[in-house]
């Protein structure tokens, strides 16, 4: 567990992190990236952390890889690539720099490192885990695999390394349909996420999708009648969802997608008001992006990407702390099931 108060006076005594309203003013190129949702007075506050680690950035030839639910001042502030889970991955393939710090939960960290073992990876919090990758172990994986003799296993990237390296393949939200229509097999096991897996398996009618009982913390707070409240109560809203949600809100919703889909569709769409059935962080970090759009609905936040902040991050590259590591005889066949999923998207996507 991170000491606050130790790191605090640590970091105060190498770094000018008083709040600066002239700072502010002076870096308002990047608060303007999200006026809509941050008040130049928090602007002020964050402005400092952002100066120091986009400095220190610089110094340990160190990219921020930031998942889309991330704070905005982390989204806006200080990262060099933003975006879902598959699009963080195939980034991360191509970094040069010497240090990744990974702002989102731990298991998107360990698949950069498993993709650049050589690299120093950083995540400013340990414990920002996830619920999906709690839910199952390699045990689980091959009781699966004792269940269904013959399938295949096709994991979320939501696991840790040694469910990935005990898996066939990963999946993730943007592609999970494509890649379980690809398995040969006529079984397909998902694993961990049970929502997925179903939402899923009515868009593959042809394969018998079997699941893991997983689900996310967030995703599965969310029910069909919130959404038809929502309509009523906001005549022409469209809503959108994330696959992580229940089938029968997803069904509610007028479209699903991954987190970078979300984004695609609010783009191109242009609703006069759109929910966002997913982490409440995702329309902040879109908000300014879509002036024309108003955001409505509930604010879910994910309590592992939450603990994920400038502070902590400042402190990672500051003392190289957080460094990610994983066993060279998991990473391997767990980044065989990695690249595996992101060569048959490329092929795939054509
Ligand atoms: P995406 O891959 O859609 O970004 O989802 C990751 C995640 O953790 C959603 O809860
Ligand atoms: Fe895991 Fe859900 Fe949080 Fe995503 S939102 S990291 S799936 S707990």
């Amino acid at each position: 567990m991170l000491d606050l108060t130790d790191i605090r006076g640590t970091l105060r005594a190498h770094y000018d992190l008083e709040p600066s309203l002239a700072l502010a003013e002076a870096m308002s190129d990047i608060h303007a990236r999200m006026g809509r949702v941050m008040p130049m007075v928090d602007w002020a506050i964050h402005a400092p952390y952002v100066r120091a680690i986009n400095e220190l950035k610089r110094q340990r030839n160190a990219v921020v890889l930031a998942h889309n639910y991330m704070t905005p001042q982390i989204y806006h502030g200080i990262s060099d690539v933003v975006g879902d889970s598959l699009h963080l991955a195939i980034k991360a393939t191509e970094v040069e720099a010497d240090v990744i710090v990974q702002c989102g939960v731990h298991f998107m960290a360990e698949t950069s490192k498993i993709l650049n073992p050589q690299k120093t990876v950083l995540m400013p919090d340990m414990e920002a885990g996830c619920s999906l990758a709690e839910s199952i172990t390699a045990e689980g994986i091959a009781q699966m695999r004792a269940r269904y003799p013959g399938a295949p296993v096709v994991s979320y990237v939501n696991t840790t390394a040694e469910v990935k390296a005990a898996s066939d393949i990963c999946c993730t939200s943007a592609n999970a349909v494509q890649i379980v229509s690809a398995m040969e097999s006529d079984t397909v096991i998902m694993t961990p996420d049970k929502w997925l897996a179903q939402n899923v398996a009515l868009k593959v009618p042809h394969k018998r999708v079997v699941w893991w009982d997983g689900a996310c913390i967030v995703h599965e707070q969310f029910t069909a009648q919130d959404l038809r409240d929502f309509r009523d109560w906001n005549p022409g809203l469209k809503i959108i969802a994330h696959p992580e949600c229940p089938p029968e809100v997803v069904a509610e919703a007028d479209y699903a997608g991954s987190t970078a889909n979300i984004q695609d569709w609010v783009t191109a769409e242009q609703p006069k008001q759109v929910m966002l059935v997913t982490e409440c962080s995702m329309a902040s970090n879109i908000s300014d992006a879509n002036p024309e759009v108003e955001f409505l609905g509930p604010c879910n936040m994910c309590p592992y990407m939450q603990k994920i902040t400038l502070e902590k991050v400042l402190w990672s590259l500051h003392s190289m702390t957080g460094v990610v590591e994983v066993n060279p005889g998991v990473a391997e066949p767990a980044r065989r099931a990695v690249q595996r999923m992101i060569d048959l998207s490329r092929r795939l996507a054509g």
